[in-house]
């Protein structure tokens, strides 16, 4: 049988999920979406994240995307600053004092390149 839990039952977990939700802009079906990138601690700084956006960017436009996206936090200002090297900006913001709260990351920037038409 179905019951209702409490909000305060729910894990931090679900919680978490369900605020970042809240806070993702949509993604038109016609751009290509980069969910998450992340290189191992110690293969950073080598070119390897610069190397798969631009291999993602070569798929979305042979799959003729009309731009390609990520999301990066407020605090992130590192990651920010190579995909604006790349070409991205940003395209919304969006927060919630919960997201903060639980992240201190302040936000997500959604971070958009479009092709040339
Ligand atoms: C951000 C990330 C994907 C870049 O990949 P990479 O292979 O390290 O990057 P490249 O060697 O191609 O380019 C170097 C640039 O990446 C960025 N970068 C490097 N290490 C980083 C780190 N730990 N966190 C955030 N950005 C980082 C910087 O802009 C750097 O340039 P700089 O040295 O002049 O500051 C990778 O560092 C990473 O996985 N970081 C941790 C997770 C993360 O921040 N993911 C992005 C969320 S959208």
């Amino acid at each position: 049988m179905a019951k209702i839990l409490p909000l305060k039952k729910l894990p931090n977990i679900l919680m978490n999920v369900a605020d970042l939700t809240r806070i993702k802009q949509d993604v038109a079906m016609d751009d290509y979406y980069i969910l998450s990138l992340s290189i191992a601690p110690e293969w950073q700084n080598h070119g390897l994240g610069t190397a798969l956006i631009q291999d993602s960017e070569i798929e979305a436009q042979e799959l003729g995307c009309r731009s390609i996206c990520l999301d990066v936090s407020y605090s992130n200002t590192r990651a920010r600053a190579l995909f604006e090297r790349l070409g991205y900006r940003v395209a919304a913001s969006r927060t919630s004092d919960r997201f903060h709260a639980v992240t201190q990351a302040g936000g997500l920037h959604r971070m958009e390149k479009r092709f040339a038409e």
